[in-house]
């Protein structure tokens, strides 16, 4: 049966990056047997312009009817000054929550021909593939109580709350034990549990599970830790299994082992492996609508789509020796742009990447 792809472009560079994912997927179509559909929808800014909210009630509707929704980026200067649940990043916090995508897949692979655009030494970085494992729909991004109050004495005063229950954890423990199985089998919890009882609980969690999983070696690091190794001895880690804010940051951070905030996708999956996948950076809005930001996390985001959702582990394997076969040819968006390779624009990445897979 066709399955059902929903496709948000969303905001910045969001609708060019992912026009090169949508050229991607319909090369698939039409050359390589996919048998999928494609609808198109609103969300963040895009959304609030045109309903008046960052997640339309039809985009949602919609999403829950997919196999799989494709998402560029959210955000913007033009929308920092609205209220909170009117703000782009609600519309993706929304998406996230109500279909359930508590685990967030992210990915930090460098391609051996980038090794020169990291800004590590090549020797701490070549050869990295780890993997976070970041729970997306809990912790301190939807916890309650939550607000600005004022005191009694007049000051104002912000607050969250960094909550997770036992389930959530377990969950999320799972899903990571089970990818940590698939791959080099070493899990690293993260947490910070020296200070926050919320962490003591999920490292007491994370420890209880291990058992049902005697063939991962599980290790436990602090969250401060973990940013210092990360980018002191990134190769130790496989799969990284974290906190939703922790996961935030620590993504980032090795994002830039890889040369590129550019070339990192991910997938966020319910229960049942229904996804919502995008590349891990915003909608920079400063080089939107230029033709130079780097529309490969989003066409490796079309990848995970294939292997988690859409059950086409040989298409995914295709579009990752594509993005691959471009890298090979020299050819670099100006993010991973050295002297000796030739710098290209959006539209032409994208058109390479699908002539690569049209040659395969
Ligand atoms: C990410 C982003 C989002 C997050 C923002 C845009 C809400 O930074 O996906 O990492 O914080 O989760
Ligand atoms: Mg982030």
């Amino acid at each position: 049966m066709s399955k059902k792809i929903l496709v948000l472009p969303g905001d910045g560079i969001g609708p060019e990056i992912v026009a090169e994912a949508v050229k991607v997927l319909d090369c698939l179509r039409q050359d390589h047997g996919l048998d999928a559909e494609l609808a198109h929808g609103l969300i963040g800014g895009a959304g609030y312009d045109a309903t008046g909210k960052p997640l339309p009630e039809d985009t949602l509707q919609e999403a829950l009817a997919s196999d799989a929704v494709l998402l560029g980026a959210v955000g913007g200067p033009a929308y920092d000054a609205l209220d909170r649940p009117l703000r782009p990043e609600r519309g993706l916090l929304t998406i996230r929550s109500e279909m359930g995508l508590f685990g967030n897949l992210r990915p930090a692979i460098l391609y051996p021909q980038l090794a020169e655009a990291s800004a590590l030494k090549p020797e701490v970085v070549s050869g990295l593939d780890i993997l976070f494992v970041r729970e997306l729909t809990g912790g301190l991004y939807f916890g309650e109580p939550r607000g600005i109050r004022t005191l009694e004495n007049g000051e104002r005063q912000g607050y969250n709350t960094l909550v997770y229950s036992e389930s959530e954890i377990e969950r999320i423990g799972r899903l990571a034990f089970e990818t940590a199985r698939r791959r080099d089998k070493r899990l690293c919890s993260v947490d910070k549990a020296n200070v926050l009882e919320v962490t003591e609980l999920w490292r007491e969690i994370m420890t209880g599970l291990a058992s049902d999983y005697p063939d991962v070696e599980l290790s436990h690091m602090y969250v401060d830790n973990a940013a210092m190794q990360l980018v002191r001895a990134p190769k130790q880690f496989d799969v990284l299994v974290t906190e939703n804010m922790f996961g935030d940051i620590l993504s980032d951070c090795a994002a830039m082992l890889t040369g590129s905030i550019g070339m990192l996708p991910s997938a966020s999956l319910d229960r049942n492996g229904k996804g919502l996948y995008e590349p891990i950076h915003g909608s920079a809005p400063d080089i939107a609508g230029k033709d130079v930001a780097n529309p490969l996390a989003t066409i490796l985001s079309v990848a995970m789509m294939l292997r988690h959702s859409l059950d086409e582990p040989a298409l995914a394997e295709r579009v990752q020796a594509a993005v691959g076969a471009v890298l090979d040819q020299g050819l670099r968006t100006a993010d991973i742009h050295t002297p000796d390779t030739r710098r290209v624009g959006t539209v032409e990445m994208g058109d390479a990447v699908v002539s690569a897979l049209r040659g395969a």
